[in-house]
């Protein structure tokens, strides 16, 4: 299967390299990477900054009417917004009117390899959505299935303030395994799980010298 891990799973025709040391295995075709984005932390949240001066954080509000307790931007091709007329990706920010800025080269950089650590050597993410969490707020469980091919994983990385992860299965009711994730650490799932549902518990507070009192979450698509 194109993306699988081949080490872990017997696979000897595999192309994609076993993952490296600091990966953790989460689930089949889903690991951990723990603080693999640390070094490159401080240059992430200049460029997030860069990006949100250009397409400022907003509260995006559900189908159902919602409004998000996270605030949301995206930079890339393509942006994923959602509003009382559903979930979908644009080439312009709704708020804006402009293209999304376009994905800052160390995003680029940090995504490819992370998924290259993973085994998806071939990632190239066309959408960068930007998730800013202050304290309290969370995202319930939901797959992501608004990208036109699943064959390609979704790099998800950690900034600030730490946060229980939720990653479930393939249906809403698995109970989703409780996984904290530090600044710098970094999850790519696909393959067989690349619709497993996944969310955030509500954030603890805390202060981060790189955020301050909030926790931002990166996660890279190929979208189109
Ligand atoms: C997401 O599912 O889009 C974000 C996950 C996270 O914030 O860790
Ligand atoms: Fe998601």
């Amino acid at each position: 299967m194109k993306g699988r891990r081949g080490g872990a799973t017997g696979d000897l025709f595999g192309s994609a390299p076993p993952a490296g040391a600091g990966a953790e295995p989460l689930a089949e075709g889903a690991t951990i990477l723990r603080r693999f984005a640390e070094a490159a932390a401080p240059a992430l949240v200049e460029a997030i900054e860069r990006v949100v001066a250009a397409a400022p954080f907003r509260h995006m509000v559900t189908p159902g009417g919602y409004t998000m307790s996270i605030a949301m931007t995206n930079c890339g091709r393509l942006g994923w917004v959602t509003d009382r007329s559903g979930y979908r990706y644009t080439t312009t920010d709704p708020t804006t009117r402009r293209p999304w800025p376009a994905l800052p080269a160390v995003f680029r950089d940090v995504a490819t390899r992370a998924a290259a650590a993973a085994g998806f050597a071939e990632f190239e993410p066309d959408a960068c959505l930007i998730n800013r969490y202050e304290p309290r707020a969370r995202l319930s469980l939901h797959q992501d299935r608004n990208e036109r091919d699943f064959s390609a994983p979704i790099v998800s990385v950690s900034l600030g303030l730490r946060a229980v992860f939720l990653f479930g299965g393939a249906r809403r009711q698995d109970r989703p395994r409780r996984i904290r994730l530090e600044s710098g650490d970094v999850v790519v799932w696909g393959g067989p799980t690349r619709l497993a549902f996944h969310g955030v518990a509500p954030l603890p507070d805390g202060e981060h010298p790189l955020t301050g009192r909030h926790r931002i979450n990166l996660t890279f698509r190929k979208a189109g």
